[in-house]
């Protein structure tokens, strides 16, 4: 209520009423608004006491009467144009996203519930359109020498001032150019000019690069254990973005943003780059090392000295590993046997057997094929002492065979037969046992030729080719011990 009346007062004041009480009083008869803007129509209207407002419109058309085209009906007005106004004095009408093809004058008219009650306000609000913009070259690159200028679609009769803004602060320049030297990324800022009150749009600078601080991180991060899942990313800053190409080591091996190991494993580790690059340079970012950690593998034992070893002197078993980090236990079994015989990296086994190593690190442990330790001369031995034994048997055969002989024949024969072997006896003994030191002049005996001729055809089966005709019988030896 009270503002009807302060604005009634004001409108007494201004003197725009009409004497019958008819009239609209358009706040600025001309706007120039700038293309794109929104412009604001400030506008009242009175009209007699007593009467009531029925419809209340804008139109571009003078003197149709209630024939005129309301502007809200108007397709090339659709969703710009809003009337703030009411039906009582304020009419006021606001127009969005001004268009060139806008610059026309706008008239106000309303109609009461009065057969005469038919009133459009005089002179309208004429508006103008222009253009007013910064015009900035299609393509800027680092380095250039960049000038933007202020464009107006009017004409500039004196030589104006224009002033140029920078994210909305003023700069020195005055003239409708704006000149930059040598323009990097920092200047792609936003950038206005003003005229005559005008303030053109902002424009950003766009300028383009090649790609600058290129980085890789990886996902997830920490320990990267064999069979995870394992992406790479690339990151740069470039104009426009960027092509990114994985390089591990010397060779490519992928393209795009992320590159991305499924089920990682021990032959990805290594340095890898990603090379960003776009049409106006490229770069390498620095080395990312991919130190694939897993659990044993390929687990065995080798045996030192190699081969087959002498009965009594121990052997050095050896466990090797692929493993990262680097094994840090090694348990060594026996075959058959449940507990660890053994710890360390290599075990010296005591006795003859089957061994296996098993290694481990913090991400798992395996084990090796068992190895055999035996030594060669073991059967030999137990061989010779069988024979031994056996002759041991025998000689006592042959000497019960030997007695009754005598007994029948010459004792003469049996007294000759003895001393024939006798300086040898000593030897034979030692070298059955001591196989290295064998020689061509020692005898070996068999069980076979014993028998078959016992006084002079016995002769080693373990050594055939050390035969010679000098020989004697172990049964004889051991009959004269
Ligand atoms: C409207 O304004 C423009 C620009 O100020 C002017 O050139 C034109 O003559 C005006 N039109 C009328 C009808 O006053
Ligand atoms: C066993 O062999 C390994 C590897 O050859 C060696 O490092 C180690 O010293 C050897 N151990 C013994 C007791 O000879
Ligand atoms: C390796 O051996 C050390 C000492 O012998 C022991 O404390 C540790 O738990 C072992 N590590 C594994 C993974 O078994």
């Amino acid at each position: 209520m009270s503002l009807t009346v302060s604005l009634l007062v004001l409108l007494f004041i201004s003197g725009v009423v009409a004497q019958d009480g008819w009239g609209v009083d358009y706040k600025d008869k001309s706007i120039c608004a700038l293309k794109g803007s929104t412009v604001t129509m400030r506008c009242t209207y009175t009209y007699p006491s007593g009467q009531f407002v029925q419809k209340a419109f804008w139109t571009k058309q003078w003197g149709r009467g209630s024939e005129s085209a309301d502007l809200l009906d108007d397709p090339d007005y659709r969703g710009r144009v809003q009337y703030l106004g009411d039906k009582q004095h304020d009419c006021t009408l606001r127009l969005r996203n001004v268009r060139e093809t806008d610059q026309s004058i706008y008239y106000f008219r309303f109609l009461t519930d009065q057969s005469q009650g038919n009133y459009e306000g005089a002179g309208g609000v004429n508006l103008s359109v222009t253009d007013l913009q910064v015009e900035v070259p299609e393509r800027v690159i680092e380095g250039d020498e960049v000038t933007l200028t202020c464009k107006t679609s009017f004409s500039l009769s004196d030589r104006p001032t224009f002033t140029w803004y920078r994210n909305g602060h003023p700069l020195s320049s005055s003239t409708d150019q704006l000149h930059l030297q040598l323009v990097s990324r920092e200047d792609a800022d936003r950038y206005r000019c003003a005229v005559l009150g005008l303030r053109s749009p902002e424009v950003t600078l766009n300028v383009r690069y090649g790609p600058k601080s290129v980085s890789v991180s990886i996902s997830p991060s920490g320990e990267i254990v064999e069979g995870r899942s394992v992406t790479l990313t690339c990151s740069s800053d470039a104009n426009p973005p960027v092509e990114y190409n994985w390089i591990k080591g010397t060779s490519s091996v992928g393209k795009g943003e992320t590159y991305t190991m499924m089920e990682i494993s021990s032959v990805d580790s290594g340095e890898y780059k990603c090379r960003s690059s776009n049409e106006h340079g490229e770069k390498l970012s620095e080395a990312l090392t991919l130190n694939v950690l897993y659990p044993p593998k390929s687990v065995s034992v080798s045996i030192s000295p190699s081969g087959e070893t002498a009965e009594g002197s121990s052997v050095n078993l050896t466990c090797s590993s692929d493993a990262n980090p680097p094994v840090q236990n090694y348990t060594w079994f026996k075959e058959g046997g449940s507990s660890p015989v053994g710890s360390g990296h290599s075990y010296r086994a005591p006795q003859r057997g089957s061994y296996y190593c098993e290694a481990q690190n913090e991400h798992g442990s395996q084990k090796s094929a068992a190895v055999t330790v035996k030594g060669v001369w073991n059967s030999a031995l137990y061989a010779v002492i069988g024979v031994t034994a056996g002759c041991g048997c025998l000689s006592i055969i042959i000497a019960v065979f030997c007695v009754r002989r005598k007994r029948r024949g010459s004792s003469a024969d049996d007294k000759n037969q003895t001393q024939n072997v006798d300086p040898n006896a000593k030897d034979d003994t030692n070298t059955a046992l001591d196989p290295v030191s064998r020689t061509s002049d020692d005898v070996y005996n068999t069980l076979a030729t014993v028998h078959s001729s016992p006084s002079d055809d016995l002769y080693s089966a373990l050594d055939p080719q050390s035969r010679s005709p000098e020989y004697g019988t172990l049964a004889t030896v051991r009959n004269k011990h």
